[in-house]
């Protein structure tokens, strides 16, 4: 009979958060949108495609690097309800290119303790892929590291849509009074339930502009930009990040600075 594979034993050692951090003040939860992947080829005359397949490997690390610095949180945009306007090579590279990774990268996120949802209308994305994503939730969900959130087929306006939707069943069937609804029950039918908001949003490739991005949940989050396209950013871009973020007073609309 043949054996499994052993756990592999030369993963990469965890990497240490830099000293000019201070740990007790990261953020519990970042965002990012992984903007600048054509740009990134392009400059390299290379196809646009390039730079997405470059962006998982900027990801894949950017994943291992918040985990290892003790961020409780990172949900990553990875393709957008408006991200089916682009040419149809470009989409079905997208599709292919998130089944494949998924499939090769699932033993690590299990071993590594990574907990993994997708977010966004699922039953839009191909089949393989639905069946790939459920597989990968199911088997991370009791994972009890970092928490992974890949938005996909994600549009914040579609997403309160989907929740008015929800509250509307409920109180059309005498479940809800809708008097009774407020920020809790709005906020307990969008796809990130149970997530505390994002404290920061990171955006590359230097766009200032959020893209139907968690509209609800970045209410109150400091936004950084970066002009490093994304498959550029690393460590060092992720530090700038979080020292810039270091740097705010948070207010949430009152007088006393709150510190992060
Ligand atoms: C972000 O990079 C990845 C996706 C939206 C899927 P882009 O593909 O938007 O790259 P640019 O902005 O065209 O350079
Ligand atoms: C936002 O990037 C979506 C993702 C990163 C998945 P876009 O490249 O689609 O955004 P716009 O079109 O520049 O606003
Ligand atoms: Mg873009």
């Amino acid at each position: 009979m043949s054996r499994p594979p052993a756990a592999s034993t030369d993963a990469a050692p965890r990497s240490v958060c830099p000293p000019e951090l201070e740990i007790a003040r990261l953020p519990s939860h970042v965002a990012v949108i992984m903007d600048g992947n054509g740009r990134w080829a392009e400059s390299r005359g290379l196809p646009r495609v390039m730079g997405h397949r470059a962006g998982v490997e900027a990801l894949k690390s950017t994943l291992r690097l918040c985990s290892d610095w003790g961020i409780k949180a990172l949900t990553a945009y990875a393709f957008s309800t408006e991200n089916w306007a682009r040419p149809g090579d470009e989409v079905n590279f997208l599709m292919t290119l998130f089944e494949r990774v998924l499939q090769k990268e699932l033993r690590s996120l299990e071993q590594e303790q990574v907990r993994i949802r997708f977010l966004g209308d699922l039953e839009g994305l191909p089949e393989k892929l639905q069946e790939l994503i459920a597989d990968a939730t199911e088997r991370t969900a009791g994972n009890d590291g970092i928490h992974f959130n890949v938005c996909t087929n994600y549009g914040g306006r579609r997403e309160l849509v989907r929740a008015a939707q929800r509250l509307a069943q409920r109180a059309a069937d005498g479940e809800l009074d809708p008097l009774q609804i407020d920020e809790n029950s709005v906020a307990a039918e969008l796809f990130t339930a149970g997530e505390q908001d994002p404290d920061l949003l990171i955006r590359t490739s230097g766009e200032h502009r959020i893209s139907n991005f968690l509209l609800w949940q970045l209410a109150y989050a400091e936004i950084h930009v970066t002009d490093v396209f994304w498959p550029d950013f690393g460590p060092e871009a992720l530090t700038r990040a979080l020292l810039d973020y270091q740097s705010r007073q948070r207010r949430f609309g009152g007088l006393d600075p709150i510190s992060p």
